[in-house]
């Protein structure tokens, strides 16, 4: 017991100097430059600081605002990080606003966008469209469709008369995605067991899957996922997906789409499946620590543990934890061994493409969680 508490006292200052301060002060005509992670697109900088925060390692951001002039980057979100989660340097320029990540800022809560945005264009990521009168009722199709994340409506003025008042519902991924999942002896991965699958319905069901079968062709989306319960649970909140086949061997997840017919074929090491789209899907996938499997990327950072156990409680008590890979000693290079990693990805909506675009309206579902 007391080794344990020595321990937890040697973490907590390890966790104490790593951190950095709530800092929700936004810089108006001020860029970070350099120390790029990436950049994303969003329509406006509250956007681009949820997307840092909830990217693994974005510390600050500098976001070109719909107003920056000098090039045509306008609503780029650049996300940035340096060892002392400081900014190297600040300047001063028009059409930039920077700021900070909200990591440290608790109770970090879901970011809900009431905003819409006047000649916007959420560009791709379509699932579906309609004609709706106005964009207030596009913006209602959206939120109640549990599927759609944001949308962009084309309202009467459109240059082109045939799409006038089309209503388009987008999709972006709020189920955590795993970007690698590959095999490797010694170390075990595994989820936050507070893991949100979906949204919350009363029904529980199992769904159906099928093991040893495969379903050929009819792909739309390939991706990495831990299980063929971690398959489902995409397919489920993918609006196109009508059934899936998942490939043990190389981890990876076929989302396919044909609403005529579902040819299945005996295949060892395939289990496909059917998604589940109006129950709550049981969510024993989450529980399982993969033994010999890393989630490698996407760490927010690592701590030294006893064991996988603790890593696993660790990130399912950090609301910021998604997934985790722990390093035992049966792995090859002893440089690594104990250390926990914790990780996420982003899944607040995040259109793929943000541009200008005269007469139409965009914005984000209401539905939040
Ligand atoms: C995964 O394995 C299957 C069958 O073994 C193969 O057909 C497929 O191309 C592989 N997929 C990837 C992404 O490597």
């Amino acid at each position: 017991m007391e080794t344990y508490f020595i321990l937890v006292g040697l973490l907590s200052i390890c966790s104490l100097s790593f951190s950095q301060e709530c800092n929700l002060q936004l810089l108006e005509n001020v860029d970070f430059p350099g120390t790029d992670i990436t950049f994303l697109y969003s329509p406006d900088v509250e956007h681009c600081q949820h997307l840092c925060t909830q990217h693994p390692s974005c510390l600050f951001f500098s976001f070109l605002r719909a107003d920056w002039t000098r090039d045509n980057r306008n609503f780029y979100c650049y996300l940035k990080s340096t060892p002392s989660g400081e900014p190297t340097v600040r300047t001063p320029i028009l059409g930039i606003t920077s700021g900070f990540s909200l990591k440290q800022c608790y109770p970090y809560i879901n970011p809900c966008l009431s905003q819409v945005y006047q000649n916007v264009d959420f560009f791709g990521a379509d699932y579906r469209a309609l004609f709706t009168a106005d964009y207030e009722e596009c913006q209602r199709a959206c939120t109640k469709d549990p599927a759609c994340q944001f949308f962009t409506f084309v309202n009467g003025d459109f240059t082109s008369e045939k799409i006038r008042f089309k209503c388009h519902l987008k999709f972006s991924w709020a189920v955590p995605r795993t970007p690698i999942v590959e095999t490797k002896p010694g170390v075990v991965s595994g989820f936050s067991h507070k893991t949100q699958i979906t949204q919350n319905f009363p029904t529980a069901c199992e769904g159906k899957l099928f093991p040893s079968t495969t379903i050929p062709g009819n792909d739309i989306v390939v991706l990495p996922a831990a299980s063929p319960g971690h398959c489902q649970t995409l397919c489920s909140t993918y609006p196109l997906c009508t059934y899936f086949s998942y490939v043990s061997n190389n981890f990876t997840c076929y989302l396919k789409n044909n609403a005529n017919e579902m040819v299945t074929t005996a295949k060892e090491g395939v289990t496909s499946g059917i998604p589940a789209r109006f129950c709550q899907l049981d969510d024993d996938w989450v529980k399982v620590a993969h033994e010999g499997i890393d989630f490698r990327g996407s760490d927010i950072r690592f701590e030294l543990m006893d064991d996988a156990n603790a890593c696993e409680r660790t990130c399912t008590e950090d609301p910021n934890c998604q997934f985790y890979s722990y390093v035992g000693e049966r792995f090859s290079d002893r440089f690594y061994w104990r250390r926990c990693y914790l990780k996420r990805v982003i899944t607040m909506p995040a259109p793929p493409k943000v541009t200008k675009l005269a007469n139409v309206v965009s914005g984000f579902t209401q539905n939040c969680v």
